[in-house]
């Protein structure tokens, strides 16, 4: 899939992201991919709970990880899709996922505003500490709803802004990259999934708020899922 420019997007605040920030991301986790760094905020994958047979994707998947555990918990008759733009990090997950020999795991690369697969592919999403990246969010929930089945789970680790981050970091692509940035706060965070028309939201875990910059941020895990009726417009 074509890497393209998530910039001057605007959030439901009329908040822009910073021109760049795609290449300042593709910088920093390609220098990552080869360390053991912890870059997660949460327990997201953990609280996925996938049935034999079924079909995950991870967002963002980096070196793959969570993919692999999703992929041995869903057995061969299932499968685990990672997504991510960095080529690093999808390299260093296939040349680990073949020396396992894990042959129903598949990493893509893709953007989260515009996932590279058919509508209602998945029963489970996950995403850990990736989604503040995006610059258009609510492009980025309305494409996980439109790839979950009916009746398909979300459980997503990520960031949110206690206060609207200053203009000042909200447009620096090195922040953004950093994984506070481009954080947007809780009640935006939660328009765009309910907006996205995804169900039964709740917040599973949440930190004390930290300080980032001249501003505070606080790590969180969040779950939901999409309506099983026939009536859903996906
Ligand atoms: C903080 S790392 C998290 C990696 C992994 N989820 C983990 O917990 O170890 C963020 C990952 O998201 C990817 N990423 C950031 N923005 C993205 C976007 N717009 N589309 C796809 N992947 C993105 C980065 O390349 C990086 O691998």
């Amino acid at each position: 899939m074509e890497t393209t420019q998530a910039t001057g997007a605007t959030g439901a605040t009329g908040a822009t992201v910073a021109t760049g920030a795609i290449g300042a991301i593709e910088a920093r986790y390609g220098e990552l991919a080869e360390s053991s760094c912890c870059m997660s905020c949460g327990t997201a994958v953990g609280l996925c709970k996938p049935e034999p047979g079924q079909v995950c994707l991870d967002l963002g998947s980096g070196r793959g990880t969570d993919v692999l555990r999703l992929a041995e918990q869903v057995g061969p008759n299932g499968h685990a899709y990672g997504i991510d733009i960095t080529e690093a990090m999808l390299e260093k997950a296939r040349k680990t996922a073949a020396k396992l020999g894990v042959a129903n795991a598949t990493f893509l690369h893709s953007e989260l505003e515009r996932l590279d697969l058919p509508d209602q592919t998945v029963d489970w999403v996950t995403s850990n500490c990736v989604l503040n990246h995006a610059g258009d969010k609510a492009r980025v929930w309305r494409e996980i709803a439109r790839v979950m089945k009916k009746g398909g789970q979300f459980v997503v680790s990520d960031i949110y802004a206690v206060e609207p981050v200053p203009a000042e970091y909200r447009d620096d692509p090195a922040a953004i990259a950093e994984c506070w940035a481009g954080a947007v706060t809780k009640d935006e965070y939660l328009l765009h999934i309910l907006r996205a028309g995804l169900i039964d939201v709740r917040i599973l875990e949440e930190s004390e708020p930290y300080p980032k910059g001249k501003t505070r941020v606080v790590s969180f895990t969040i779950s939901g899922r999409k309506t099983a009726a026939n009536a859903s417009c996906f």
